[in-house]
């Protein structure tokens, strides 16, 4: 069996781990441990380590290339021992959020430039890339609208920053639904959750052929 790894991509409060979760509810019953559901940063201990540095308000201060790294770092880490020994066991995996995080993030958010973050991050991931990416979309007053109103409680560092943040991070993500057409697919995240699925859903069938279809 041919493994697949899927990325879903973007803004904060698009509602793709909502998503996500639905998806997985449905296929895990008829996949099995063929589905690994992993997420960035973390995925792996170490990564989850650096993931608690990445939110923690301590760290207020962090420097924006600092920041870039340790995305990086975890990243790499999660490669090495989820995504390459997954994907040669023929596995599929769905992962919350990969490298075009940091570009749109980093690169797009932070302005550190997209072409600077794809270069440490072809460090880090020697290539390894989805087949397939689900971005989904929502404009950066609506997802920050969602924001405040579902996750109080759970508002990291990166969620707190400023609107003008938030677009360049959404900006950055349609630059790279224009540079990667084949590889990252859009869905409208305005939509009524259950349309989502059915879109997302609708996409990961052609990744392999039936895959909610003959279930
Ligand atoms: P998380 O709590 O997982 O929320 P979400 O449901 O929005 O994915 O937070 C992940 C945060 O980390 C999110 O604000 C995006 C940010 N991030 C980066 O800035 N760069 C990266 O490379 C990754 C993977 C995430």
């Amino acid at each position: 069996m041919k493994g697949h790894f899927i990325s879903f991509e973007g803004p904060d409060g698009a509602g793709k781990t909502s998503v996500l979760k639905a998806l997985v509810g449905q296929l895990q019953p008829l996949l099995g441990e063929r589905l690994v559901v992993t997420r960035e940063p973390g995925g792996d201990p170490l990564s989850e380590q650096l993931r608690r540095v990445l939110f923690d308000d301590r760290n207020k201060g962090m420097d924006d290339r600092t920041e870039a790294l340790l995305f990086a770092a975890a990243r790499r880490q999660h490669v090495v021992s989820v995504l390459e020994p997954s994907l040669a066991a023929g596995k599929i995996i769905f992962s919350d959020r990969y490298v075009d995080s940091s570009v749109a993030y980093q690169g797009g958010g932070r302005q550190l430039g997209e072409q600077a973050v794809w270069d440490i991050n072809a460090f880090a991931t020697q290539g390894v890339m989805p087949e397939l990416t689900l971005y989904f979309d929502v404009p950066s007053e609506v997802g920050i609208r969602r924001i405040a109103q579902h996750r109080q409680n759970q508002v990291n560092r990166l969620d707190r920053e400023a609107l003008s943040f938030h677009h360049r991070v959404r900006h950055a993500y349609l630059r790279l639904l224009d540079q990667y057409p084949e590889r990252i697919k859009k869905i409208d995240a305005t939509q009524p959750l259950d349309k989502v699925i059915a879109d997302a859903k609708q996409l990961l069938n052609r990744v392999e052929p039936g895959l909610f279809d003959s279930h």
